[in-house]
């Protein structure tokens, strides 16, 4: 089950004695996508597995002539690495007998040892390493390669934030910070944020909300997780999309919650009897544009849904992801307001219009929830970074927000359509792919399981992060695709990798 500890461990667990296993582990590092040179990377390589004890005192290495044919690589690229560990120390050469591993005052020994005892203590899925809850988490969070390759879905238009002008506002904040912003606190964020957030709630998403209901967390992420603290506990029920989003998932497993998977279908995610039997503590949902298919909630399915949450006594977690991005479409009101005094905690993230590494999101709470959840935050995750709430506040107040709003949206409809001409020649020949009316991804749906594995692994060489749909999904066999995130990959770079793609199914359909 956890691979990824499992792989960490082992890979820095083996002994690289033998001349083969050092080619082959180098091999490796050559075959992870990397922005750095080929010699950078070895020379990086080897002194860390000198560091770390799986090269040790005395060791001989296999000349540069050797390693630059069996790795096929320039023998001057060997010799920028080996150069710049001699000149450190980390090598030595002996006239006519070659290069060896210097004697160090490294712990080699130790550290190897202790490396390998980890590895054979771990079986297949690390239980010994982990608990339940953190081996079942892991299950969900995949080792994400680098968020700057092509196509990583989720990520906005980093490259044009308007940087000056909010690290301005973030320098005047930080620079005259009141005695009480540097205090413990339990208000629930800045007051003048939650007012703006408010007033932009109520009229870009028509949410019902009061300043007082809304509680700034550290992401949605956060939000999901104090939702589940307070609101379940181990085996209840929640019932939540297929396919849906990894990161509540993962939530949900962690939280020891029976996961009831709920299809999506054209309408969204079909919550009427028969299809879900049981009785949900929560319901977790993404009705403005459905994680990942893209589709849009009608509004039967919403009052169904408020309707079987008013039934169960259960709570609806209405994710509010990136409805601001739409094309052409006026946007959705959210399912939060659809109806007075509603079972909805409505989840908002400043992730996507503004960038993921700020950490701010906010939940807007039914009124009997709101002290609890803000003293229960303040205990488990406490406050903090009220300087950067506050320019938010100023940010949104100054009209800034929005603007930047009006132009990622233009920018994602140009990528999109970008990404669009691209795939131009797959779609001729039959590549089916997602409506793209809102949102930073289309997905494009495949024929065959075989064909999502080749062209995810496929791209992964070329530096292309695909995302395989099916992985999306709680019960296999999920149907086979790609989610392919525009809004943070540059233009030329879409144009360079959509058209890889483009070529490589079609390659696949001939084959
Ligand atoms: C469906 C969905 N919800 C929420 C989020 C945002 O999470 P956070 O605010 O924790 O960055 C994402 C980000 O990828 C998402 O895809």
């Amino acid at each position: 089950m956890n691979r990824i500890a499992e792989g960490v461990a082992l890979r820095n667990a083996v002994p690289l004695e033998q001349a083969e296993g050092l080619t082959d582990a180098l091999g490796l590092v050559l075959g992870e996508p990397s922005s750095l040179p080929l010699s950078t990377r070895l020379y990086h390589a080897l002194r860390e597995w000198i560091r770390a004890g799986r090269l040790t005192s005395g060791q001989r290495l296999p000349s540069t002539r050797q390693l630059a044919r069996d790795l096929g690589l320039g023998r001057n690229t060997l010799l920028a690495a080996f150069d710049q560990l001699l000149a450190e120390g980390f090598l030595t050469t002996r006239q006519g007998a070659g290069t060896f591993i210097a004697d160090l005052p490294f712990p080699q020994a130790q550290v190897a040892a202790e490396n390998v005892a980890i590895s054979s203590r771990l079986p297949s899925d690390a239980g010994p390493l982990l608990s339940t809850r953190g081996t079942l988490l892991l299950g969900y969070s995949h080792a994400r390669q680098t968020t700057s390759s092509a196509f990583a879905p989720g990520v906005p238009a980093l490259d044009r934030f308007p940087h000056d002008q909010w690290q301005r506002l973030l320098h005047r904040y930080q620079q005259r910070m009141p005695m009480d912003w540097l205090d413990y606190q339990a208000q629930g964020g800045v007051p003048a944020l939650r007012e703006v957030l408010a007033d932009y709630l109520q009229l870009s998403r028509s949410v019902r909300c009061r300043p007082e209901q809304i509680l700034i967390v550290q992401g949605a992420q956060q939000g999901f997780e104090l939702i589940v603290r307070l609101l379940t506990d181990s085996g209840d029920e929640v019932w939540l999309e297929e396919p849906g989003y990894h990161g509540a998932q993962a939530c949900f497993a962690a939280a020891g919650l029976e996961m009831t998977p709920v299809a999506v279908d054209a309408e969204g995610m079909g919550v009427v009897e028969p299809a879900c039997p049981g009785s949900p503590r929560l319901i977790y949902v993404t009705p403005s544009h459905q994680y990942p298919s893209g589709v849009t909630m009608s509004l039967t399915r919403r009052l169904a849904l408020l309707e079987a949450a008013e039934r169960h006594g259960a709570w609806i977690v209405e994710d509010d992801y990136d409805s601001e991005f739409r094309y052409g479409q006026r946007p959705i009101a959210a399912l939060q307001g659809l109806v007075e005094d509603s079972r909805v905690i409505y989840v908002g993230t400043f992730s996507k219009v503004m960038y993921p590494g700020l950490r701010l999101g906010y939940l807007v709470l039914p009124d009997g929830l709101i002290e609890p959840f803000r003293r229960a935050n303040a205990r488990l995750h406490r406050e903090g970074q009220y300087a950067v709430q506050a320019a938010l506040a100023e940010f949104i107040a100054r009209g800034h927000f929005s603007r930047h709003i009006r132009r990622m949206r233009d920018c994602y409809r140009r990528r999109q359509a970008l990404l669009r001409k691209a795939l131009a020649p797959a779609v001729s020949r039959g590549l089916r792919l997602s409506d793209g009316q809102a949102g930073m991804h289309l997905v494009a749906w495949l024929d065959a399981p075989e064909q999502e594995r080749i062209l995810v692994e496929q791209a992964r060489r070329e530096g292309i992060s695909l995302s395989p749909l099916s992985s999306y999904y709680l019960t296999s066999p999920g149907q086979p695709g790609l989610v392919l995130g525009y809004a943070g990959t540059v233009e030329a770079e879409i144009g360079r990798a959509g058209q890889w793609l483009a070529q490589a199914w079609c390659d696949l359909e001939k084959g």
